[in-house]
């Protein structure tokens, strides 16, 4: 016994240790312990240090099968909403610039864009925010420890450094938000040797150059829509429908567009193998299953935009008895963010069922630390989420689609208003405005509640968040038609809307 207390790391290692403190004195380190410091688990963490609590999170950063590595913030910050948008705004400027030739201004041709430029300065960015993370936490007297975590018991993290070092850290509440990761198709031959990701494409140094973009959903489109911006020859390779999820007229105008912009689609193909050419070149083998035909052709890149994973597995939950779903692998929540373990929740990206958008994994970890540490007992309401997929001509949306409100109250039940629309700017530009289009679905009786909000067209994510609130609120559409536009905008066309789907008249929106 003596033995014990004189050198007990040799007796226990280091984890016994810990759990030896922590039964002796009944009390763990810290007050809260968020594995994951990405949108959710930052959010979490801060709030929860608010309220004077002791608090940790861990964040480590697995690097790429391609070696792409990155800073403290998580997905959004370095590999997500944040570079993305970024090289979204490079080439609206692209689309300015032609604009800008109408409007009178002399641009000498030819114009072209160089990638290393605006990568560096993307990146740039996105290591100030790296940087700003790591100061808000020290502010707010969060430690912060580069490790990755893994269970060891219900009330102890081991974590692992870099370097091989392991730490075992203990905590009475703990909070998982790990996030998720690009899922590389691992059954064709060459895809993980020769492919790259969202979590390599904003850390290119170089241009990706003539590129195949394999997806059809936010990622994909987002991606293969700024690399045909800037001027690189992009094509989507796509097996089904575009956007699933999203409602399918506005999906289906939204690579109309892409295709008139310039994006080439390869549709209802699938990827069978990727080879390297001498030339250094990619070669890519497809089926065409609508015409039944192996083809091939030669990219500088391949980028799998296939969805993303959780990366549940390391964090050894089975032996702390965290459920996940053995489909999806992503942890089981119920609506108070607790897992089927008491003291252990998870927010974000890593739970099962939640929208994988920025701003919910935000409110749902400062809600969690609130419920948690501040008597409040306000529960995260996923309802009503707005989202924006920034495509050239970006598509933003609140509520149901259209196919969601017949299932829900059948089509008899339901008011379809729409409208084509030309935005001012398009006009000078002589642009095409061929997918300007928006529509509101509406309950059919009396109150005429507001369902869902769909709109095409520039800046739809600033568009949309405004009109998100009335629809929270419940807003009806006699309310909307009380709202008085601002005019000239793309957005008063939204207050104008009268013309019903089931009218069958021409929904072109004519004069001022
Ligand atoms: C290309 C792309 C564009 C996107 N664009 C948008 C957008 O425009 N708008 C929007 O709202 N959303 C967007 N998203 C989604 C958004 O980025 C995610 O929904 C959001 O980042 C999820 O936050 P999170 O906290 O759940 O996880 P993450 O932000 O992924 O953070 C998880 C963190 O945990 C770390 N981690 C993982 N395992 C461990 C471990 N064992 N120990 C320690 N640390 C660990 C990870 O390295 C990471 O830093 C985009 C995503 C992608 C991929
Ligand atoms: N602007 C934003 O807010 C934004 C931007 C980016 C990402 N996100 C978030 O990130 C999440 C993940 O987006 P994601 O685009 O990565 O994934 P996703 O929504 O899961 O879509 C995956 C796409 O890949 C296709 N696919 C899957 N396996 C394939 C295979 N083996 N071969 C060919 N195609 C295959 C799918 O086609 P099928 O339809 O046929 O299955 C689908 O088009 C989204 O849900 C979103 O919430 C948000």
């Amino acid at each position: 016994m003596a033995a014990l207390w004189q050198r007990p790391e040799r007796l226990l290692g280091a984890a016994g240790l810990c759990r030896t403190a922590r039964a002796l004195s009944g009390k763990s380190e810290y007050d809260l312990l968020v594995i994951g410091g990405g949108s959710g688990g930052l959010a979490c963490a801060k709030e929860a240090a608010q309220f004077g609590r002791k608090v940790a999170v861990l964040d480590y950063v697995e690097p790429s099968p391609q070696g792409t590595k990155w800073g403290l913030g998580g997905t959004c910050v370095n590999v997500g909403c944040i570079p993305k948008k970024l090289m979204h705004q490079a080439a609206l400027l692209g689309s300015a610039l032609k604009d800008a030739q109408h409007y009178g201004w002399n641009i000498s041709q030819p114009v072209q864009h160089t990638w290393s430029v605006m990568a560096q300065a993307v990146q740039n960015y996105v290591k100030s925010l790296n940087w700003g993370h790591r100061v808000q936490l020290q502010d707010k007297k969060v430690k912060y420890f580069n490790i990755k975590g893994s269970f060891s018991d219900p009330h102890t993290i081991r974590g692992l450094t870099k370097a091989g070092k392991e730490t075992f850290i203990t905590a009475e509440k703990i909070v998982i938000a790990t996030g998720g990761r690009p899922k590389y198709p691992m059954h064709i031959a060459g895809a993980l040797e020769y492919g790259i990701t969202s979590d390599d494409l904003f850390w290119l140094k170089e241009s990706p150059g003539k590129t195949l973009v394999v997806g059809a959903s936010y990622v994909s489109l987002e991606c293969a829509g700024f690399l045909t911006g800037i001027g690189l020859d992009t094509t989507v390779m796509m097996r089904s429908i575009p956007l699933r999820g999203f409602d399918q007229q506005m999906s289906s105008l939204v690579t109309e567009h892409m295709e008139s912009y310039g994006t080439k689609f390869l549709k209802k193909c699938i990827p069978t193998k990727v080879e390297k050419l001498e030339s250094n070149k990619l070669q890519v083998t497809w089926q065409n299953t609508d015409l039944g035909t192996e083809e091939t052709d030669s990219f500088d890149t391949v980028m799998w935009a296939v969805g993303r994973v959780p990366d549940t597995k390391t964090l050894n939950l089975e032996t702390v008895g965290v459920k996940t779903n053995s489909e999806t692998g992503k942890i089981v929540v119920d609506a108070s963010e607790a897992t089927s373990v008491p003291h252990i929740y998870a927010v974000g990206d890593i739970t099962e069922g939640r929208p994988e958008l920025t701003p919910t994994a935000i409110a749902a970890g400062k809600l969690l630390a609130r419920r948690l540490f501040g008597q409040s007992s306000e529960l995260m309401d996923y309802d009503n989420v707005p989202t924006t997929v920034f495509t050239p001509l970006e598509y933003g949306c609140v509520g149901l689609s259209e196919e969601e409100a017949v299932q829900c109250y059948g089509s008899d039940n339901i008011e379809v208003y729409h409208a084509y629309y030309k935005p001012l700017e398009f006009t000078v530009a002589e642009r095409d405005a061929t997918q300007c289009y928006m529509k509101m679905v509406c309950l059919r009786e009396r109150e005429q509640r507001i369902l869902g909000l769909h709109f095409i067209g520039p800046n739809a994510g600033e568009v949309i968040q405004g009109f998100a609130l009335g629809i929270k609120c419940g807003a009806t559409y006699p309310q909307l038609m009380k709202t008085i536009g601002i005019h000239p905008t793309c957005a008063e066309e939204i207050t104008k809307l009268h013309i019903t789907k089931r009218s069958g008249l021409d929904a072109t929106v004519t004069g001022c």
